[in-house]
């Protein structure tokens, strides 16, 4: 589907996202490029960043991949000064990588639970802080007046309680708190817009083929308004919406992208 956005509406600019090689965070790293970003990805497998950043060269995009573990410092502090050294600065970074399985509460282990916690929440704040320096007005290449912009994804589950995944709905309930907190104290000093979406199912993504049972798809009529499931198309428009000039007073904002399920009841 084309894009309702001018393709100059992110030129010059240079983003970096964690699990943008695949899923929702690779069509993330594609439409920033089609609308003239340089992308960066960080991800833990080595074929899967380099597919990616292959499909991204193809496209004429500038692009270049990282191997990195979010829950690792090192990995964290390495792979952004390697992107800055790559292109010369920083000015997006989105938070895509996540972790997730089906669990219910009593045979989940404190472990299984601690790393979805880890990778999603621990790790977002590990990339945020280790990005600062480089995001905040004046850092690296960048102006003395603008800041740079983070994308947090997060979800729903936690707008209510989700069967089976209350490491994750823990694990998005604080990054949504990241979003919120780091758009207050980053923002108000540093000029750094901090923002999230929260998609709702969105076919064909890791995250549905491991979560969610066949009959969503028949089921989901039932309850969703728009009768159908997100694509990632949906959710890389919003962000490309939110990086850009057109998002610029947008701070501290969680975007639930998901037709409005959430809100859904089956109808009685
Ligand atoms: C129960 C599990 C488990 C499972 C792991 N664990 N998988 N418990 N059921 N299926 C437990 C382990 O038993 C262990 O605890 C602990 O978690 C760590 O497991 P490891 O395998 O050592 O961890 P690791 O190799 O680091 O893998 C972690 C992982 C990750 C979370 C499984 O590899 C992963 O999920 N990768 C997939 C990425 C992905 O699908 N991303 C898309 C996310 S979609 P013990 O106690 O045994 O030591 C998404 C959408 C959310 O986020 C919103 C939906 C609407």
């Amino acid at each position: 589907m084309d894009s309702p956005f001018k393709p100059d509406v992110l030129r010059g600019k240079v983003a970096l996202l964690t699990g943008g090689g695949s899923g929702i965070g690779f069509e993330i790293s594609t439409q920033f490029g089609k609308h003239g970003a340089s992308i960066a990805i960080m991800g833990r497998r080595k074929n899967v960043l380099d597919d990616a950043v292959s499909a991204l060269q193809s496209l004429g995009i500038p692009a270049v991949g990282f191997e990195g573990d979010v829950r690792k410092r090192e990995d964290a502090q390495r792979v952004v000064e390697a992107t800055v050294k790559h292109f010369g600065k920083l000015d997006i970074l989105v938070n895509a990588a996540a972790g997730n399985f089906l669990a219910s509460a009593e045979d989940l282990s404190p472990n299984g639970f601690k790393t979805v916690m880890d990778i999603d929440s621990v790790g977002t704040f590990t990339m945020c802080h280790e990005a600062l320096p480089y995001l905040k007005k004046g850092g690296p290449g960048r102006n003395s007046s603008t800041g740079g912009f983070i994308l947090n994804i997060s979800a729903t589950l936690h707008y209510t309680a989700a069967w089976y995944q209350i490491h994750v709905s823990a694990a998005k309930a604080a990054v949504d708190a990241l979003t919120r907190n780091l758009a207050l104290e980053w923002g108000t000093d540093y000029d750094i817009r901090v923002n999230g979406i929260a998609p709702g199912p969105i076919g064909d993504t890791p995250g549905m083929s491991k979560l969610a049972p066949q009959e969503i798809d028949s089921k989901a009529r039932d309850y969703m308004p728009l009768f159908r499931l997100g694509t990632k198309w949906d959710i890389a428009m919003t962000a490309v919406y939110l990086a850009s000039d057109a998002g610029k007073f947008i701070n501290g904002s969680i975007l639930p992208v998901d037709g409005g399920l959430w809100l859904s009841r089956p109808r009685h």
